[in-house]
């Protein structure tokens, strides 16, 4: 099948830079990105100063690309209709209710993306697994393309998505590897050809896996958790360290020259966040205890406890070191994002230390370069649970860091540049990213 138009449903922080890159890469291609937001496109169609998605280097991507040979529009079915091949790029968060409330991945938005496809499709088509999905997904998506489809021909493939946020553009542009998993049947292997065509326009060939669907949706789940595993397993050392008097960045360094073990994903922190680490893992739980793998499942749990007792941790120092009350304290909060270089908040490490100093009755006065305070008022919403009444009170959103000197303690919680530069008051800082030379309270140092 020759390749010509691409739809990818989704708009978010997967597809807009992915489609982008593969935009500027294969100029012959017409990609339309779809999404069932309309604020969202318009956002992807306005300004490239207010772009939905903040990543360094994006804007220069859309730039060349909008309008060229690449598309946002908030008409799903057409595009649909033109594409040959599909990318389901849509979110797969925790389930929040019925059965594996709290674990498993809520396939909601990715059923209906294949709903959709088999009422809208009237030609064979590629559809491409981009979510992150639980091992087998693609069995459940074929069963709905196939039964409430119009009896065309669907190919699916599963090529999951392994950028970072903050260096989405460099990870897609030189990625460590691109995975794709097909049938091993003829059709199958056509499409998957296909596919690798499109990558092989900039990703040298041996960088381009091929495994078949299940080795490819389990191996995303996989490596996220591998990942997630280091920082836990780093953050458990750095409770130990203020035990002993051990340096947890010497440790980090120490171990981490060794070449087997490798010197990424070793930086201590106040605990990991982003939409992806928890809930794969919690989705990778859930698969193990399905599937009867009951001491699989509670390993891999243990890296998401740990990663909350390490948030609780942080938070609790402060509190102690205030005698067990907040009240009357204000606290200062350096960044909101869960990493530098995104403006994206999901699931920081900021939401839930914030959280446990205000409700101990501290006043807070929050401050990220990025996130905006619409989005920081709606986590505060959303996962506190507080009335807006309570929260006007206490809680300043800033946009300076002036207020610094005045406050009691200030909580670093995220590692942007431009809070190595600020003139600290190194007697009040809770530095939980370990980015001053010298503070208060590091992660995993005593002093
Ligand atoms: P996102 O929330 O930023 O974007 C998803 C978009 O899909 C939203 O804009 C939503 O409106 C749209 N959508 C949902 N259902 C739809 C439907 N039926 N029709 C049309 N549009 C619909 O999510 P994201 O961060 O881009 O993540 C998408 C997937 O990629 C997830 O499975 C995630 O685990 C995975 N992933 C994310 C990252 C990352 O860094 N964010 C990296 C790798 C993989
Ligand atoms: C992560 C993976 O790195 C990507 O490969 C994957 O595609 C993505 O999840 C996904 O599936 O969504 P991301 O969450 O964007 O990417 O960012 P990371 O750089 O992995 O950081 C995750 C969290 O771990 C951040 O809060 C970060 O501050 C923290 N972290 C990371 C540490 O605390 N220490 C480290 O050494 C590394």
């Amino acid at each position: 099948m020759e390749i010509k138009n691409i739809c990818c449903i989704g708009a978010g922080y997967v597809g807009g830079p992915t489609m982008a890159v593969i935009a500027l890469k294969n100029p012959q291609l017409k990609i339309t990105i779809v999404d069932a937001n309309p604020d969202k496109i318009k956002a992807w169609n306005g300004p490239l100063e207010n772009l939905p998605v903040y990543e360094p280097g994006l804007a220069d991507v859309i730039q060349t690309t909008r309008g060229k040979n690449l598309f946002f529009s908030d008409d799903i079915d057409n595009a649909i209709l033109k594409a040959e091949m599909i990318f389901m790029s849509v979110n797969t968060p925790t389930k929040t209710e019925g059965e594996g409330a709290g674990m498993a991945s809520d396939l909601r938005y990715i059923e209906a993306c294949a709903r959709n496809i088999a009422k809208i499709a009237t030609t064979d088509k590629i559809v491409i697994e981009k979510s992150t999905l639980p091992v087998r997904t693609a069995e459940k998506i074929k069963e709905i393309l196939d039964l409430e489809g119009n009896g065309v021909h669907f190919e699916i493939l599963s090529n999951p998505e392994f950028l970072a946020e903050g260096t989405a553009i460099q990870d897609l542009l030189e990625p460590d590897r691109v995975l794709i998993g097909g049938d091993e049947t003829e059709s199958g292997q056509e499409s998957v050809s296909a596919l690798v065509d499109i990558y092989a326009n900039w990703i040298p060939k041996d960088k381009i896996l091929t495994t078949n669907v299940w080795s490819s949706e389990l191996s995303k789940l996989a490596a996220n958790a591998m990942l997630a595993q280091r920082v836990s397993s780093i953050n458990s050392l750095s409770a130990l360290c203020e035990k002993t008097g051990a340096n947890i960045d010497e440790l980090s360094k120490a171990i981490g020259m060794d070449h087997r073990i490798g010197s990424h994903f070793l930086k201590a922190s106040v605990g990991f966040g982003g939409s992806c680490f928890q809930k794969d893992i919690l989705n990778l739980v859930y698969l193990c205890k399905y599937y009867g793998l009951d001491e699989v499942a509670e390993y891999w749990h243990q890296v998401v406890k740990i990663n909350d007792y390490q948030k609780d941790r942080f938070a609790q120092k402060i509190i102690d070191h205030f005698g067990g009350d907040l009240t009357g304290k204000r606290i200062v909060i350096l960044g909101w994002a869960f990493k530098a270089n995104t403006n994206d908040s999901r699931e920081s490490a900021a939401i839930y230390v914030a959280e446990k100093l205000f409700k101990a009755g501290a006043t807070l006065e929050i401050y990220d370069p990025m996130v905006s305070k619409e989005s920081i008022l709606d986590d505060i919403q959303v996962y506190w649970k507080c009335s807006s009444e309570i929260v006007k009170d206490r809680i300043r959103i800033l946009n300076k860091t002036s207020s610094i000197k005045e406050s009691d303690a200030v909580a670093i919680l995220t590692e942007w540049n431009e809070f190595k530069k600020i003139e600290f008051y190194k007697s009040k800082v809770f530095d939980g990213r370990n980015v001053l030379e010298e503070s208060f309270y590091s992660i995993g140092k005593n002093k």
